[in-house]
């Protein structure tokens, strides 16, 4: 009996082996719970609904979501009064079977507006001061349909131009610049709880954008507006160098106390695809979540699409694509091993 008790005591005392060295992730969610960095995907949702096989990778790969199109205006509100909220309850409800926490994915942006709400502006039937109550309608009935549902809004898509100047929409043109911190004051009544942020393209590398990005957070923040976050989507392409300066970039935000997130990931290749191009892409992939595991406040990182079968590229880029991590049949590519093969930075 001794000996035994001995031999236990011995084995208890005994530092763990392993526990410092976890074992290579088996797939995304893995790495999401070993880095702690969420890890999604945008969603196509005729596909989720009409492909099984692209239904069962989603949720086994991925932590969190996010509506390609479902939550955009033109989707919710197509005629004035009448919401169409089908798409967009199919995707948070499926999230919330699989565990997957939910980007929604955009309040104020000037792309995907309804004709009657742009129709409206251009021929005068709807004034400035109806168009303030029309914005503000918009985000609180769509923020509140979902509140305690969305962890993190981008409130505001792509407000800045390549030259840093304020980009014309017709919320700028129409409202003033007062119509962001209007925004996010919006939203956050609507749903106290969620993370509201900005999100653009180019932000990785482009000086002005991130100049006035970073202008227009300060000045929120002196108003004492709610943001919380800073997105940048991440449209890469390998004919184009790596934004190397990115994770300084996200410092810079990180800095002024925004969480940080890579909100639409892609890496995008002229076709045809070869091997080479393969591996320059998996660098890509591998680096952008490097960067994110880096910056101390990057905390999600979500693909635009997880598989070039849905993809928006080939659409608006002729001759590229193969962006994804996945190919057309959901095998996984370089990428996405190289993904799974990154290590968090000690
Ligand atoms: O809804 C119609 C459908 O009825 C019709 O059958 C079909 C035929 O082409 O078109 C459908 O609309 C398309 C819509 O996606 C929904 O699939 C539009 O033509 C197409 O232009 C639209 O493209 C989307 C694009 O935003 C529009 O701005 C892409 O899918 C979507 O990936 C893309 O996403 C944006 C982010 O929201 C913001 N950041 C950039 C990113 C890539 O452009």
């Amino acid at each position: 009996m001794k000996p035994l008790i001995i031999a236990l005591a011995l084995v208890l005392a005994a530092p763990l082996p392993a526990a410092a060295h976890p074992r290579p992730p088996r797939d995304l969610r893995q790495l999401s719970q070993q880095t702690g960095i969420k890890i999604g995907s945008a969603v196509d949702i005729a596909a989720l609904r009409a492909e099984s096989d692209y239904r069962k990778t989603l949720n086994r790969e991925f932590n969190h979501v996010t509506a390609e199109n479902a939550m955009k205006w033109e989707s919710v509100e197509p005629e004035r009064g009448v919401y169409t909220w089908a798409d967009a309850d199919t995707l948070v409800d499926s999230a919330r079977r699989n565990r997957q926490q939910v980007r929604g994915h955009t309040l104020v942006w000037h792309n995907q507006l309804p004709a009657w709400l742009t129709a409206g502006v251009a021929d005068g039937s709807i004034d400035d001061a109806e168009l303030r109550d029309i914005l503000r309608d918009h985000i609180t009935t769509q923020v509140r349909r979902y509140k305690g549902k969305i962890r993190a809004w981008d409130v505001v898509n792509e407000v800045v131009e390549e030259d840093g100047t304020m980009r014309q929409t017709i919320w700028l043109q129409h409202l003033g610049p007062g119509y962001i911190a209007d925004a996010f004051r919006w939203a956050h009544r609507a749903d106290p709880h969620a993370k509201l942020f900005i999100n653009d393209y180019n932000l990785e590398w482009n000086a002005p954008k991130i100049e006035t990005t970073l202008s227009i957070v300060k000045e929120l923040q002196a108003q004492g507006v709610p943001i919380h976050g800073v997105g940048f989507q991440g449209h890469l392409g390998i004919q184009y160098d790596y934004p190397g300066d990115w994770a300084n970039v996200m410092r810079r935000f990180a800095d002024l106390g925004l969480e940080v997130a890579i909100t639409e990931l892609d890496v995008r290749m002229e076709l045809p695809v070869t091997p080479e191009k393969l591996a320059t892409q998996a660098t890509y992939y591998s680096r952008a979540m490097t960067d994110c595991l880096s910056v101390r406040a990057c905390r999600e990182m979500t693909v635009w699409g997880y598989t070039d079968r849905h993809s928006w590229v080939p659409g608006w880029f002729e001759g590229q694509g193969a962006a994804c991590l996945l190919d057309e049949n959901l095998a996984p590519k370089p990428a996405y091993e190289a993904l799974l093969a990154v290590k968090r930075p000690r």
